[in-house]
């Protein structure tokens, strides 16, 4: 097993000139530009455009493929996956929510090993209030993790766990790359340190799936910074070492980067075209 990599871009100081939106374009292949090009807002666009280069960094740097020799494909669930046979080790799995695009991965030495990430901002904008909010997300946390939650006195503080919850839970069902198509509530997740702070990891969290306790797991827990939880799940993962996200601003995300379609200055255009989000 080599080292845990875990990296975030904070795409909110992403704002490229035409001619650098062109070239991070042309380090995407020709599908995932089609999947980009559909997103309403630029936010949405440029968080996912991220999350398609980090991944391209991650099997370049770790995985041992030439920049321009990297295949990304999908499985039925879309998660992506190198279409490497020689790589089918590399694991690794993207997030992009609130400010941040977050990557987790690792080169395994078993193939049953596993990785998902989730990141949340801790915020809520739904137009009801938190009670009602947390009323109409009853069936999807168990009793244990509700009184977890509403445990918190001040309506942040629930709010935070609510959040850390969602990102556990998400973690987990992207690491089995089901997605959310399966029964969140018999995911239950037994917190054990009741905070969590931006100076720590917490690894202390575990998990009940239909009652059963889950062995060979690992939740890590990070709060990259104040308004943001992220929850790496680990499977069948041994001897390696927990550690702090690493940042990257645009330059180091494009550092290496070769050209894997045409520039593309109409696609740029067509993405400028797009509003960002009213927050
Ligand atoms: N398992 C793990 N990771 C997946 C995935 C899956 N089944 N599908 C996509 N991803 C990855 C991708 O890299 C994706 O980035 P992209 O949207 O830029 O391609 C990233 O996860 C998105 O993660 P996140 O930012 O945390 O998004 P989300 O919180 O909205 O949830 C899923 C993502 C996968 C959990 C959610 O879309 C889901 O439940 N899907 C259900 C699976 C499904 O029915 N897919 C139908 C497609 S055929
Ligand atoms: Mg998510």
């Amino acid at each position: 097993m080599s080292e845990i990599v875990r990296w975030a871009v904070n795409f909110k100081n992403f704002r490229p000139s035409k001619e650098e939106l062109v070239k991070a374009v042309s380090c995407v292949q020709s599908e995932e530009k089609d999947r980009l090009i559909k997103f309403h807002f630029l936010d949405d666009f440029y968080s996912s455009l991220i999350g398609r280069l980090l991944q391209r960094k991650f099997v370049n740097e770790f995985g041992s493929l030439g920049y321009s020799d990297i295949h990304f494909s999908r499985d039925e669930k879309g998660k992506p996956i190198v279409n490497n046979k020689l790589n089918s080790h590399i694991k690794f799995n993207v997030s992009h929510q609130g400010d941040y695009t977050v990557l987790a991965g690792f080169v395994a030495d078993k193939c049953q090993s596993g990785i998902g990430v989730d990141i949340m901002k801790i915020d809520y904008k739904g137009g009801k209030s938190i009670p009602e909010f947390f009323r109409l997300m009853t069936k999807h946390f168990s009793i244990v993790e509700w009184s977890n939650i509403r445990k918190h006195l001040k309506e942040r503080e629930q709010l935070k766990s609510f959040m850390r919850h969602w990102c556990l839970k998400e973690s987990y069902v992207k690491n089995i790359g089901v997605g959310i198509t399966v029964d969140l509530q018999k995911i239950s997740f037994e917190i054990h340190e009741d905070q969590l702070m931006t100076s720590n990891i917490v690894e202390s969290t575990k998990l009940k799936v239909n009652g059963v306790s889950m062995v060979n797991w690992r939740f890590e827990e990070h709060l990259i910074d104040e308004d943001h939880c992220v929850a790496i799940a680990l499977s069948d993962v041994q001897n390696c070492a927990t550690g702090p996200f690493r940042f990257f601003n645009s330059e180091e995300l494009l550092e290496n980067s070769r050209q894997v379609t045409e520039f593309d200055e109409q696609y740029c255009e067509q993405v400028f075209t797009k509003a960002f989000k009213k927050l």
